[in-house]
């Protein structure tokens, strides 16, 4: 599938921004799983490309792999193959919408699940080899707090940990929290409420998993974005196409276009947009007090 859309301008005030850097790696993460990580991982690849990034989007739900999937594709290799030394990264990499590039995970495969740490290393080492031609790797983790999978996120410069307003979800948000900040070089994380009833329904969730954190943890957790509940996406993973190609305005699309901004660093963290159009005054929300003094 390629659907063409433009690149705008912003491309080449991003390109000129990391020249001569190494790309951001930016992992994705729950302790819950089902909250919307692969979705959210797709659709906001789409999304910074949309603004000029250049992204290779990893599937590292080694086991249970499905970037591909939600996305339509049908790749010939994947991760599986790099691990056994078959294929190279590149060889595995394919083409998604917007020239976003997809590193597919292998699935039904359980020892990719849960790999050698010497393999694992190579992976990552794999894995940083492709920093150099790229803006952002986005990876896709598995859920839960395996060792697999805090090796993904703290090898990472930024940790987006998705929950949703349920307690369960918010629970083991806190618990995979716990365990990152307990390791000396944790990299920055931050929340994405994902199926929030509402801008508040997530302001709430995410001050409360931050106060506990800085209670508990000595450290505020602050929350990146929010995305809303959105009966079109369930409908655009059954048609395979991403919800931000298929329904470019439906309000989960507009927040993952807001929180690819804030990735980019040209949006504050406030939701005002999403707050906005809700007709939900900021002031009443609370969103400027993030973190609280
Ligand atoms: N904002 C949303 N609104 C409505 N449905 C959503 C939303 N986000 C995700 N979903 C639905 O939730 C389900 C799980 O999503 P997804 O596969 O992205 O979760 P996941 O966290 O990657 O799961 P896993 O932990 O198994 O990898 C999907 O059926 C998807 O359609
Ligand atoms: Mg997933």
């Amino acid at each position: 599938m390629n659907v063409p859309i433009a690149r705008n301008d912003q491309a080449d005030r991003l390109r000129a921004m990391t020249m001569g850097r190494r790309s951001k790696v930016i992992s994705i993460g729950s302790g819950k799983g089902g909250v919307g990580k692969t979705n959210l991982a797709v659709n906001l690849a789409i999304a910074l490309a949309r603004r000029g990034a250049q992204v290779v989007l990893v599937d590292a739900d080694l086991g249970l792999a499905n970037v591909d999937v939600v996305l339509g594709l049908n790749p010939p290799y994947t991760l599986d193959h790099v691990v056994r030394g078959e294929r190279t990264l590149r060889e595995v990499l394919v083409g998604g919408p917007l020239e976003i590039q997809v590193l597919p995970g292998a699935s039904g495969l359980p020892e990719m699940a849960d790999l050698h740490p010497a393999k694992r290393r190579y992976l990552l080492q794999e894995l940083e080899g492709l920093e150099e031609s790229t803006d952002i790797l986005l990876i896709d983790a598995a859920p839960g707090i395996g060792r697999q999978v805090l090796s993904f996120l703290l090898a990472s410069d930024e940790v987006l940990i998705v929950t949703t307003p349920e307690p369960t979800a918010v629970t083991d948000a806190y618990a995979l929290i716990k365990l990152l900040y307990r390791h000396p070089s944790c990299p920055e994380v931050r929340l994405v409420v994902n199926m929030a009833r509402d801008l508040r329904d997530a302001q709430e969730v995410a001050l409360k998993l931050g106060l506990v954190a800085r209670h508990y943890l000595g450290r505020w957790v602050g929350m990146a974005g929010a995305v809303p509940l959105d009966p079109n996406l369930p409908l655009a993973v059954r048609r395979q196409v991403p919800l931000v190609l298929s329904h470019p305005s439906s309000p989960a699309s507009r927040a993952i276009a807001e929180l690819a901004e804030v990735l980019l660093g040209s949006r504050p963290v406030k939701g005002t947009g999403w707050a906005a159009r809700l007709g939900a005054p900021l002031a009443q929300e609370g969103g400027e007090a993030y973190p609280p003094a």
